[in-house]
């Protein structure tokens, strides 16, 4: 079984990757709403791909471990996708799988493409291709058992706690903000994980105060009409190439 979490498609591209070696169910974490009982069988290995959030996980990723049950699983392999370095993405994951009786996951990082535009810039095409063509070759040997898992030291856990607090600070929707390219196409309130956007007289707002934070709806908007403040203004938007 594959749970899987992306907002721009890394993650998904490497969960799909995993379930042409590992044939079972694929699941979105960002879809399954309603309370469910996954159910391994004997010697199935629980994988989850999500990505890198302020050097742990995203609220969401929490959530869906919070309100979903699962039995059977003895063994569980993560990947975690980021945009240059996982910190202490491996202690905050298996934080919360210990917080629901959900034994450690061996942990693997993987770099790909940086979605974070808020404090970077997407690189440039050329620069893509070569971390992905990377990030490709690392995705096989951890597939085939030629990697070590990823293990953060002391200092970058205790680094981990303030850098992973940053992310409740930026999870208010209030800086978002709509141009005038905005052709009212409605795919940002359809694909929100989390469902804060609301189309009114055709244009989004976000009728939540605080959301994931995960930037799908300005990556995919397909008119680049949707920012974050000042800050992402004229920066180029990301989606992995299918
Ligand atoms: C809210 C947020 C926080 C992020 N924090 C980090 C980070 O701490 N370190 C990092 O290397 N990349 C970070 N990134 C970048 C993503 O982890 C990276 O681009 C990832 O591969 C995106 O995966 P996806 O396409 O499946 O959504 C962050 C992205 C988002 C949206
Ligand atoms: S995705 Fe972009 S173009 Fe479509 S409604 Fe949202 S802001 Fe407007
Ligand atoms: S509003 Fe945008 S950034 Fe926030 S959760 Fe929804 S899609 Fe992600």
């Amino acid at each position: 079984m594959i749970l899987y979490y992306s907002s721009t498609g890394n993650s998904y591209h490497v969960a799909r990757e995993i379930n042409r070696h590992y044939p079972g169910k694929m699941i979105d974490m960002a879809k399954a709403e309603e309370k469910e009982r996954y159910v391994l069988a004997d010697g199935e290995t629980l994988f989850i791909v999500t990505y890198n959030c302020f050097w742990g996980v995203s609220k969401l990723v929490e959530d869906f471990f919070k309100l979903h049950q699962f039995s059977n699983v003895n063994k569980i392999v993560a990947v975690i996708t980021c945009g240059g370095y996982l910190g202490s993405g491996d202690f905050f994951l298996n934080r919360v799988l210990r917080a629901n009786n959900l034994p450690q996951a061996e942990v693997y990082d993987l770099v790909m493409v940086t979605n974070y535009v808020i404090l970077h810039k997407v690189p440039e095409p050329d620069v893509q291709k070569q971390l992905l063509y990377t990030a490709e070759n690392r995705l096989q040997q951890i597939l085939s058992g030629q990697v070590k898992p990823y293990s953060s030291s002391r200092l970058t856990r205790m680094l981990g706690w303030i850098v992973h607090a940053i992310y409740s600070r930026f999870r208010y929707t209030k800086p978002f903000t709509v141009s005038e390219a905005c052709i009212s196409c409605g795919k940002c309130a359809r694909n929100c994980p989390v469902q804060a956007i609301e189309l009114f007289q055709g244009r989004p707002f976000w009728k939540k105060n605080t959301c994931d934070h995960c930037l799908k709806c300005l990556h995919n908007c397909p008119t680049a009409a949707i920012n974050y403040g000042r800050s992402t203004l004229g920066k180029k938007t990301y989606r992995y190439p299918e």
